[in-house]
């Protein structure tokens, strides 16, 4: 779908879909100019009749007959600059593109208060490109075969620059979400290592991939423990974008990459392992940012970084009990071998800290216990510095995706992942669950670079749409990220 602006004041009446978002007014007065004659009059008294007035979230759909005209949808941003607003630019768009492409239409015009403002249009572009998302490639026969991919959507004013950073999120989110719905037969570390490797490919990005063997040698027992009941070998995964232009950051993003969690010898239950094929999540984000950051060009330095493995019982699985001595010395005794994510960003953060980078940002499904805490539509941000940390919740805000502030600085939860035996033990009391992982993962991160760690565990996976999130892999995060590196 080609996504253009156009610079006349009026939408043009040739195209199949008109999408309207509008701010809350009363009904006489909510905007409707850009259309003209017969349609703006047949809206304005469907708008009248509904006492529709533009609240965020609501919305009224007309058929428009006898016109080229098919449909006119009509969706409430709320009140001007409301906080939140951009959201529900993005799900206004998407709602547009998805229902012409459900439709079969393929001419789209969209008019959006402040389209000319950059950040607006990047949002349009990134709603309009979810809307196309489907993961239907396992499917003989599409239940919605009607679903057509639209030609054009023309967006009234629209910024070029905005709309083009947006495409580029919006594929990169879709690139996401295709990875991660990937189930654990299809994709395991070694695939994943050669995805990797094919967009590193396609963007001329360095490349270094580890095999088991090698893992083992650079001291990663931690994280090489992690993959050992499986068949499916684990692989450590760097990738670097080095901008054409000068930069000042050298960033690091480190992703989990669990190809799947089964909880190894702690086995999970059988209603809890279902999504663990989405513990690749936060590697799949990363993946998806340096994508990003290598199609926008972006002046930073970046390197991502994962340690990709499969938990999985077995002859040889890692134990409770053992102890292990993580890259940088410490031990670390296995309480739980579920709590694995932390095993394997142990050793690739004090990788990334051998790096020297100015800032480190893990992102993970690392806790049910975040999930718990903040629901399934928020993550976790936990850091070593709040300077950081703000950065990171103003990067949050414009990419709409949801952070919360965490606290570290408990010294009683702290001694809940000591070990009587070695440095660390793994797993902490139930209580404060993502607290102490993020506790644990702060003894890997070299003291004075900045780092922050983004849990994202419940919200990797959606099993009700909302918003622009379909049913599967959700692509949180990534976005974040991005827009994290495009303001430094
Ligand atoms: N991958 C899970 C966390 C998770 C839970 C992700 C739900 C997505 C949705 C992680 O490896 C895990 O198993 N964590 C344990 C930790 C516990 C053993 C300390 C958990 O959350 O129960
Ligand atoms: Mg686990
Ligand atoms: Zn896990």
């Amino acid at each position: 779908m080609l996504i253009k602006k156009s610079e006349t004041g009026f939408l043009p009446e040739s195209l199949e879909v008109i999408g309207m978002l509008v701010n809350e007014a009363e009904p006489e007065n909510v905007v409707l100019d850009p259309l003209r004659g017969e349609i703006r009059d047949f809206c304005r008294k469907h708008v009248i009749n509904e006492h529709f007035y533009g609240k965020m979230g609501t919305s009224i759909l007309l058929h428009v007959s006898g016109d080229t005209v098919k449909y006119v949808y009509i969706h409430g941003i709320g009140k001007k600059n409301e906080a939140l607003c951009e959201n529900a630019i993005r799900t206004g768009a998407f709602n547009v593109v998805r229902l012409a492409a459900k439709k079969g239409c393929s001419t789209i015009a969209l008019n959006v208060p402040c389209a000319e403002d950059k950040v607006r249009s990047r949002s349009i572009a990134e709603g309009s490109i979810l809307g196309l998302y489907k993961f239907n490639k396992y499917l003989a026969e599409d239940k919605d075969d009607t679903f057509k991919e639209p030609r054009e959507l023309i967006v009234l004013n629209g910024n070029e620059d905005g709309i083009n950073e947006g495409t580029v999120l919006g594929e990169a989110q879709c690139y996401v979400r295709d990875l991660a719905n990937e189930p654990g037969n299809i994709i395991n570390p070694q695939v994943l290592s050669a995805k990797a490797l094919a967009l590193a490919d396609e963007l001329s990005l360095e490349c270094e991939i580890w095999n088991e063997e090698r893992i083992r040698n650079e001291k990663m027992e931690a994280y090489y423990s992690v993959g050992r009941g499986s068949a499916n070998p684990p692989r450590f995964i760097r990738l670097t974008y080095t901008p054409k232009q000068e930069f000042k950051e050298h960033v690091v993003f480190v992703g989990k990459g669990v190809t799947f969690d089964s909880g190894g010898l702690n086995i999970k239950p059988a209603e809890y392992m279902l999504t663990m094929k989405g513990d690749k999540s936060g590697a799949c984000a990363v993946l998806g940012a340096i994508r990003a950051a290598s199609k926008l060009k972006l002046p930073v330095k970046l390197s991502v970084i994962i340690a990709a493995a499969e938990n999985m019982p077995g002859g040889n699985s890692f134990r409770p009990d053992d102890i292990l001595r993580a890259r940088n010395g410490k031990t670390i005794e296995i309480n739980n071998t579920d709590a694995e994510g932390r095993l394997t960003l142990a050793d690739a953060l004090c990788y990334a800290s051998e790096l020297n980078p100015d800032k480190i940002v893990d992102i993970a499904t690392l806790t049910g216990a975040c999930a718990v805490a903040l629901g399934s539509s928020t993550g976790g941000l936990f850091t070593n510095n709040d300077e950081l940390g703000e950065k990171i919740i103003a990067a949050s805000k414009s990419s709409g995706e949801r952070f919360w502030k965490m606290p570290m600085d408990d010294a009683n939860l702290r001694k809940s992942i000591k070990s009587s035996f070695a440095d660390l033990s793994n797993c902490g009391e139930r209580y404060g669950g993502a607290i102490t992982a993020a506790m644990f993962l702060e003894a890997f991160v070299e003291k004075d670079i900045p780092w922050a760690h983004l849990d994202i565990a419940g919200i990797d996976f959606i099993k009700k749409p909302w918003s622009y999130y379909v049913e599967g892999a959700s692509g949180f995060g990534m976005r974040t990220l991005a827009s994290l590196l495009m303001e430094l």
